[in-house]
């Protein structure tokens, strides 16, 4: 079997779950990990037997004096590969796009970027079809995925009209919360409606939803509460049957 060559760029909380996965599937082969830190994080994927490859070669420099073992550059990595996933912060990954282009290399983005970036926004219960043949996608976000997910489930029964949510957003990951963290306070996105509604609609444009968010202190979830209108009177176990 041909195996796909899959990059990634961005070796952090999303990157290093992508290169698992990656890793555990038949069909494709992780050609390597891209990215510019120096210490543990990295440090596990060449634990892992990962090939390591820098953004450039300042970082090259700084990575191999580091200890660690890097085989190229993201220009030798993007040589090599069929398909990257870009998991780098926001607007990084926006800005690699000309380069994977250039390339004739096909690429998947982060939920961070515009849905513009790619022009398609990917989820895999809702649009999975939408996406074959395609030279760029974008994942939606984990908020913008739980609402596609959830609100598809009813709309395949046909039972969703319309969906009203509120978000309770985490405001930041554990080991940053001393930088961007907050404490005993609740921070409400002024914004209504808050971006995640408009972006589950850039996966599905037929879903009637919109969402509010307030940030709460809190690292490791966020908790969304529903209204939802059904298009028809529904049992409880009608409504639990379509999550199944
Ligand atoms: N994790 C989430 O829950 C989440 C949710 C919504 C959206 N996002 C989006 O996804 C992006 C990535 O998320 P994450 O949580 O994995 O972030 P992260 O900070 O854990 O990982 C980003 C990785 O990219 C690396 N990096 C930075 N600049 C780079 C460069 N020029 N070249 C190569 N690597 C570089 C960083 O060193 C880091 O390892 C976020 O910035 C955000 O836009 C994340």
């Amino acid at each position: 079997m041909k195996k796909v060559k899959v990059a990634i760029n961005g070796y952090g909380v999303i990157g290093k779950r992508v290169a698992d996965a990656v890793h555990l599937q038949d069909d494709m082969e992780l050609i390597g990990v891209c990215d510019i830190i120096t210490d543990w994080r990295i440090k596990i994927a060449i634990k892992k037997g990962f090939p390591v490859f820098a953004f450039n070669a300042d970082f090259k420099k700084q990575m191999t004096e580091a200890g660690i073992q890097i085989q190229g550059t993201l220009s030798d990595l993007i040589k090599k590969a069929d398909i990257i996933v870009d998991c780098t912060p926001k607007k990084i990954a926006a800005q690699n796009v000309e380069q994977y282009k250039e390339s004739n290399l096909k690429f998947i983005l982060q939920g961070g970027e515009k849905h513009e970036t790619t022009g398609h926004s990917f989820s895999a219960e809702n649009n999975y079809e939408t996406a074959l043949g395609r030279a760029s996608t974008r994942v939606v976000s984990c908020n913008t995925t739980s609402i596609v997910r959830t609100l598809t489930a009813l709309k395949k029964e046909g039972l969703l009209k319309k969906a009203r949510g509120t978000l309770l957003r985490r405001a930041t990951d554990p080991w940053e919360s001393h930088l961007n963290g907050i404490m005993n306070t609740l921070v409400p996105e002024k914004e209504i409606p808050s971006h995640q509604g408009p972006d589950a609609k850039s996966v599905d444009p037929d879903l009637d939803v919109i969402t509010v968010a307030v940030k709460v202190p809190e690292t490791l979830s966020h908790l969304h509460y529903w209204n939802v209108q059904l298009t028809k009177n529904a049992s409880k176990e009608e409504v639990i049957a379509a999550f199944k």
